[in-house]
């Protein structure tokens, strides 16, 4: 069969129309002319503060959540209150969400080595990233090419979902965002990581309910520990809390064993166990590891384009627009 040279033509151009990745949009080869180094720089910033640091790991990680979840993901969690502003870092979800230094130290970095050229939002999305697989987790590549906002408001961070939701305000608060169910159980194992404070989850240890003093879904002998830990608070130290699994500096499947035992921490992570739509998923991670691995990447790559910004700018500073 004979092709004309028009044809042909016309045929290769809309094959390249296809392939080649519509302009500004998220790609994993986003910096690999402008800033080969860039995944470089991270990683090596995000290793050497875990090593002076342990607790970095689990604050990057909840930093990306928190970040991606109130304006997209678009780094307005870094940006600093104004006299005349209060910034999400300061609204109430965010007090605990600490470890900023070491995406400010990065983002210098990357500065010197290929100036306006790393956004701030892709860089904390690299360092999520990083830092679970550094603890043990799944690698995977992630999408660049986010552009940095310049707006933050405290205020905003309610629309955080707090450890007291049931499955139905998590679903929804996730399906807000464009994620699945599946994708809201699968991130929750990001508490696989890191620490609570007290006031976190201390409702379900005393005067739970009219008729129930503890949370009748946790494990008895797991409330008396907690309750240990967080004694009335006159007696403990503002950094009482506890560890959110067994395991908390690896990122491994044990978060959802836990739920099985009546050992999840918060009312929110415990009541993916008392829902249908939700139990199946934390049975199949406890069980599967590897599959837990797998579908923990594809959400965090979801979790990422969340109201991504494709225009606009790449901050020089972590802490101010342009
Ligand atoms: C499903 C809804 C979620 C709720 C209600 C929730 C709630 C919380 C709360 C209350 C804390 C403890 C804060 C403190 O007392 O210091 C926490 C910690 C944490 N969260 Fe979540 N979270 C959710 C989803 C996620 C997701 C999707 C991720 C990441 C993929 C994540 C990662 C973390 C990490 C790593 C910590 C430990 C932080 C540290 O050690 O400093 N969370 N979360």
């Amino acid at each position: 069969m004979a092709f004309s040279k028009g044809l042909v033509f016309a045929m290769v151009i809309a094959i390249f129309a296809i392939v080649k990745p519509s302009e500004g949009a998220l790609n994993a080869h986003y910096y690999d002319r402008s800033c080969p180094a860039a995944e470089k720089i991270i990683l090596e910033t995000v290793r050497n503060a875990t090593l002076y640091d342990p607790k970095v790991p689990a604050r990057l990680l909840r930093m990306f959540f928190h970040d991606c979840f109130i304006r997209g993901c678009d780094a307005s969690i870094l940006l600093d209150s104004t006299r005349s502003n209060q910034a999400e870092k300061d609204g109430p979800p965010n007090i605990s969400v600490r470890s900023f230094y070491v995406i400010e130290d990065a983002k210098r970095k990357l500065e010197k080595a290929c100036p306006r050229t790393v956004s701030c939002a892709d860089v904390i999305a690299i360092a999520a990233r990083d830092v679970v697989t550094l603890s043990g987790g799944p690698y995977w590549s992630v999408l660049k090419g986010r552009k940095d906002g310049t707006v933050s408001r405290a205020n905003e961070t309610r629309n955080l979902p707090p450890p007291t939701f049931n499955v139905s305000q998590l679903i929804q608060s996730f399906a807000a965002r464009g994620l699945s169910v599946k994708d809201m159980v699968t991130l929750s194992g990001g508490h696989t990581i890191g620490f609570s404070h007290c006031s976190s989850f201390e409702s379900r240890l005393q005067n739970f309910s009219k008729f129930q003093d503890i949370d009748p879904s946790m494990n008895y002998a797991f409330a008396q520990t907690l309750k240990k830990k967080c004694p009335r608070s006159s007696n403990r130290g503002k950094n009482a809390g506890t560890v959110l699994d067994s395991t908390a500096s690896v990122f491994d499947n044990v978060y959802y064993k836990l739920i099985l035992s009546g050992k999840g921490v918060f009312g929110s992570d415990q009541a993916l166990l008392g829902d249908s739509r939700t139990k199946w998923i934390v049975e199949t991670y406890a069980q599967d590891q590897k599959a837990f691995f797998r579908e923990f990447a594809a959400s965090m790559v979801k979790l990422g384009n969340v109201g991504v910004k494709e225009t606009g700018q790449v901050r020089i500073y972590t802490r101010f627009a342009n």
